[in-house]
């Protein structure tokens, strides 16, 4: 892995390699070519004047002594170039010198130091020469008289006199050099701040998005490369937040749509997650309460599992009914999801077919019951007719007897063709209804009245009761009086039929400003509290054997609710199983 080096740092140590190094091979031809020009400078200088003075002192060289004014020139040479200098004659005698140098009058030159000159040619050299122990620069000009030379001219410098000078001019160099470089990378320093620090920013916003947060934007202040890249992550944090908060919409625009169907919606990946799931289906489901991250697919009935995994694996669509609770029904459509021609989950859609499948199964019941309920009667009377007919009996009681049971089978059939028919047009809409305004009491006084005798026969008590604000006031509903007495006799009929002699049956009419409320409570047998809701079901018998009940249909209870639906009013039941039982209806009161 690369070292963690910031920008800057990098930015700044190469901001300083190169200054360095620039200023450093910069530094170092500038001081070699400053020693040069200054050497150089010097030993021009000494050459031209002493050629100026070679033309003065020929005398000397010849063996005449130095005349004043040339021993003046001699010394000013001296002093000006701050040079020793000596003359010497052709064989390498040192003739005269400049003062600071006197010891060295009378000294002979090596041959080898004084041969090129004498050729006539003015020679310079740098470096050690034979009498002077520290580096010298020397230069030799030729003193000539025609074409003949007699003699030359030596000047000595010391080369450490030049260096000096060069010494301090490279000085200067070195503290201008170090004043560039502090400036220069201060300057990058500078430059660098101005590079990273936008990036910083940058770098700052890209991380917040990548934490989904979008409202931040850098400060774009340069119209640079970095003012066009703050622009363009600007641009693009506006764009991501807009096409988020566009996918955000959708999403909750999906799921408003997937929550308001009625239907259970669930998905499934391939590998039995559960990925989405709608509040209807935990309904349907009934794991409501399981919170939903802690909910599996493993939580659902067998069946709906088996079917998500069958539907993934195939990639076919099925329909499967299957029954999670009893009494309910759920038809459940599963249908893969696709991602390229690929099968990577499913998608179930559950829907409560509970109440259609009761409906389909009581149609077919009441075919069923119909046709048995017809029959029962007809074979009845078949059997009672025949024996009549062929003569097997001819006891004249017994005869009036078989006929009394064909003539109440016969009322039997025909009442029953007629409930059936009431039920029908009660369901149809179509049953004639007589409103007229009529008195509660009086409605319940006839049925009981009517009830009264049998009633007596069987042992119970029959009463009535009026519950209301007050005392004999007239209790008036709008409604067809034959209809409901049909429903209050088919009650009371049933709590005759279902209590033991000793018990005692009330009819009551509670009546509140609005409404009116007529039951009739037994003491009788009770009806089990699972089956109270559908003994409004027609052909509904909560005793099984049909020849128990045998004067019943199981058609009284549905047809006074269809009466009482169509009064605009409610039906209602209560029972305590061996306590008895409390049917009852509601009606609108209607004032007088
Ligand atoms: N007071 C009651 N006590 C106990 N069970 C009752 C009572 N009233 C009704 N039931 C039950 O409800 C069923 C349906 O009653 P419903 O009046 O519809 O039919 P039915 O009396 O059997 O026949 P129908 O009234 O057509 O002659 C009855 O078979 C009975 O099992
Ligand atoms: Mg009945």
């Amino acid at each position: 892995m690369a070292a963690k080096v910031s920008i800057r740092t990098r930015l700044i140590a190469s901001y300083i390699i190169v200054t360095v190094l620039s200023l450093g091979v910069l530094g170092v031809m500038f001081s070699s070519m400053l020693s040069d020009y200054f050497f150089t400078q010097q030993e021009k200088s000494l050459v031209s004047r002493g050629q100026a003075v070679a033309e003065i002192v020929t005398d000397v060289v010849q063996g005449r002594p130095l005349t004043l004014q040339a021993r003046m020139v001699l010394e000013n040479l001296s002093d000006f170039l701050q040079a020793q200098v000596w003359l010497i004659d052709r064989s390498g005698l040192v003739v005269a010198t400049s003062s600071g140098a006197m010891e060295w009058e009378g000294l002979r030159l090596d041959a080898r130091e004084f041969a090129e000159v004498m050729n006539g040619t003015v020679v310079t050299r740098r470096g050690r020469s034979g009498q002077f122990k520290t580096p010298m620069v020397t230069v030799a000009v030729p003193i000539t008289m025609g074409n003949q030379v007699l003699g030359a001219l030596f000047m000595y410098t010391p080369v450490s006199a030049v260096r000096q000078t060069v010494d301090q001019v490279q000085n200067l160099v070195f503290i201008a050099s170090l004043f560039a470089l502090v400036v220069s990378n201060l300057a990058g320093v500078g430059l660098s701040r101005s590079i990273t620090g936008p990036l910083r920013a940058m770098t700052d916003l890209a991380q917040e998005m990548a934490r989904g947060v979008f409202g931040r934007r850098v400060p774009v202040d340069t119209k640079d490369e970095l003012g066009e890249l703050g622009e363009a992550i600007n641009l693009l944090a506006e764009n991501l937040e807009r096409s988020l908060a566009d996918l955000q919409e959708e999403r909750d625009k999906f799921q408003s749509i997937v929550s308001g169907i009625d239907e259970g919606v669930i998905a499934a990946s391939k590998d039995s997650q559960l990925l989405w799931i709608n509040s209807q289906a935990r309904e349907l489901l009934r794991v409501g309460h399981i919170p939903l991250d802690k909910l599996k697919l493993g939580d659902f009935p067998v069946p709906l599992v088996d079917l998500v995994r069958k539907v993934s694996t195939t990639g076919q669509v099925e329909v499967l009914d299957i029954s999670p609770f009893p009494m309910v029904v759920l038809r459940a459509y599963g249908s893969p999801i696709r991602r390229r021609e690929e099968t990577v989950g499913s998608v179930i859609l559950l829907q409560d077919v509970s109440e259609a499948r009761r409906l389909e199964n009581m149609r077919r019941d009441f075919l069923a019951n119909v046709t048995h309920e017809l029959r029962t009667p007809l074979t009845s009377i078949r059997g009672f007719v025949e024996p009549l007919l062929d003569g097997t009996v001819t006891d004249e009681k017994t005869k009036e007897r078989y006929l009394a049971i064909v003539r109440d089978e016969a009322v039997r059939l025909s009442r029953l063709i007629d409930d059936i028919l009431d039920l029908a047009k009660l369901e149809s809409g179509s049953m004639s209804i007589n409103f007229d305004l009529l008195d509660v009491r009086e409605l319940v006084q006839r049925v009981q009245n009517v009830f009264a005798p049998q009633a007596a026969k069987q042992g119970i008590e029959l009463r009535s009761e009026v519950i209301s604000a007050q005392e004999g006031e007239e209790i008036l509903v709008l409604g067809d009086s034959d209809r409901l007495q049909q429903v209050l006799t088919n009650f009371v009929d049933n709590a005759l039929r279902h209590t033991e002699p000793g018990g005692a049956i009330t009819i009551s009419v509670e009546a509140s400003e609005t409404r009116v409320i007529v039951k009739v409570s037994d003491t009788g047998s009770g009806i089990d509290p699972e089956e109270l809701p559908y003994v409004w079901e027609r052909f509904y018998k909560a005793d099984k054997s049909r020849e128990k009940g045998k004067k019943g249909t199981g058609l009284g209870l549905a047809i006074s609710r269809g009466i009482i639906e169509n009064h605009g009013g409610e039906v209602f039941a209560t029972s305590k199983p061996g306590e008895g039982a409390t049917f009852g209806f509601v009606l609108a009161r209607t004032g007088m």
